[in-house]
């Protein structure tokens, strides 16, 4: 199989994530629940993880490195932490139903800085009026999961400090790949997952916090403070409460420590060429509409297509008979796909990772150029 999914998570991992999760199942208990070596050690890896992703994303203190069991858990603590019911918020038209959905069953007033795809000069403008409103906060993906349109994040950043609006960032599609800079930004909260670009397991997500009150989602023990009936007041403690998933988080150190020896850049660098390569060779084809953008710094390492006269989850079905994974429909972002204008057709969705390969991208234009023929 040629796996081309890594917008949903990376197959593929460096070999020491799962030599670490095995490793972690016997030998590390409870991080800050015991004075035995099980639990030292599990509490040793818990904070090496916390240092391994302050270290990649340059944020001074480890301690504001929360983990969560995903983006979506991410995202619903940030949330839940700066928007109340009624609230307005602002956020841009290609986040994901992890930001729409807790916002809607929140109650928040919800508008939308549109632009259209791949224009970061008009998506900036689109944020710069939207913040005239005065909204309670911004969220904002770094990277469309859909597109893979590279949002000006920086440059929002920029303009929620000058307004003194609260910015939450969704980086699941841009950790690993792309400089995340919660500190220099100045975010809130920047959410992520450990499954994509950093090459975790599945069930391990980061909270970077920014400073801030930041609302628990779960009450329970913390290893501290246990007299207490309120969750502690401290990061990360107050953000997770039960027991560690020390399994996961042991991979996910792993994980990041690949993308830290390896380089975003350099990981970047082979996804964008091989998105190059891809375009090249959908160009050629007849009845393939593709979406690519003309500036290079637009787009990340995903590549959204139709098939003319094929629905999209057709096309998909087709092509994974083929052996080739890729993802079809509309990707949990339907707000996206109504800003591209493709919310009725849906896409078919490729995306890469530092482990694929240019033959595997030949092969995949090739099996797309069978499935046009036919
Ligand atoms: N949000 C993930 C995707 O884009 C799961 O496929």
């Amino acid at each position: 199989m040629i796996y081309l999914d890594s917008a949903a998570t990376t197959l593929q991992k460096p070999p020491a994530v799962a030599r670490s999760m095995a490793w972690a199942v016997n030998r590390l208990a409870s991080p800050g629940r015991g004075g035995h070596p099980a639990a030292r050690r599990a509490a040793e890896t818990a904070f090496a993880c916390r240092q391994a992703a302050a270290g990649l994303f340059n944020l001074e203190n480890p301690e504001e490195v929360v983990f969560t069991s995903s983006a979506t858990h991410s995202l619903n603590i940030a949330i839940r932490s700066l928007v109340g019911p009624g609230d307005r918020v602002l956020i841009s038209g290609w986040e994901h139903n992890a930001v729409t959905r807790p916002l809607h069953g929140l109650g928040a007033e919800v508008a939308v800085a549109r632009a259209s795809l791949f224009d970061r000069q008009a998506q900036l403008e689109a944020f710069a009026a939207g913040l005239a409103a005065r909204p309670a906060a911004v969220v904002c993906t770094h990277v469309s999961n859909v597109f893979g349109f590279v949002l000006p994040v920086g440059e929002i950043a920029a303009l929620c400090r000058q307004r003194e609006v609260p910015l939450i960032v969704d980086a699941s599609q841009s950790a690993g790949c792309l400089p995340v800079e919660p500190e220099q930004w100045g975010a809130a909260f920047v959410a992520m997952p450990g499954h994509k670009g950093l090459y975790g397991p599945q069930g391990t997500g980061l909270l970077l916090c920014g400073g801030g009150e930041a609302r628990p989602l779960l009450e329970g023990g913390t290893g501290s403070a246990s007299a207490l009936q309120s969750m502690p007041d401290f990061l990360p403690d107050r953000l997770e409460a039960g027991t560690h998933n020390m399994p996961g988080i042991a991979g996910l150190l792993a994980g990041l420590r690949y993308v830290a020896g390896r380089g975003e850049k350099a990981i970047l660098a082979r996804e964008r060429a091989l998105l190059r390569q891809a375009v090249r060779g959908l160009r050629g084809l007849p009845g393939i509409r593709f979406f690519a953008a003309g500036a290079e710094d637009a787009q990340a390492g995903v590549l959204a297509f139709q098939v003319e006269g094929m629905d999209c989850e057709e096309a998909g079905e087709a092509l994974a008979h083929r052996g080739i994974a890729l993802r079809a429909g509309l990707h949990c972002a339907p707000l996206a796909h109504e800003s591209a204008g493709t919310l009725e057709d849906g896409v078919v969705r490729a995306s890469f990772s530092d482990f694929n390969t240019p033959a595997e991208v030949e092969r995949f234009v090739w099996e797309v150029a069978r499935l046009v023929r036919r």
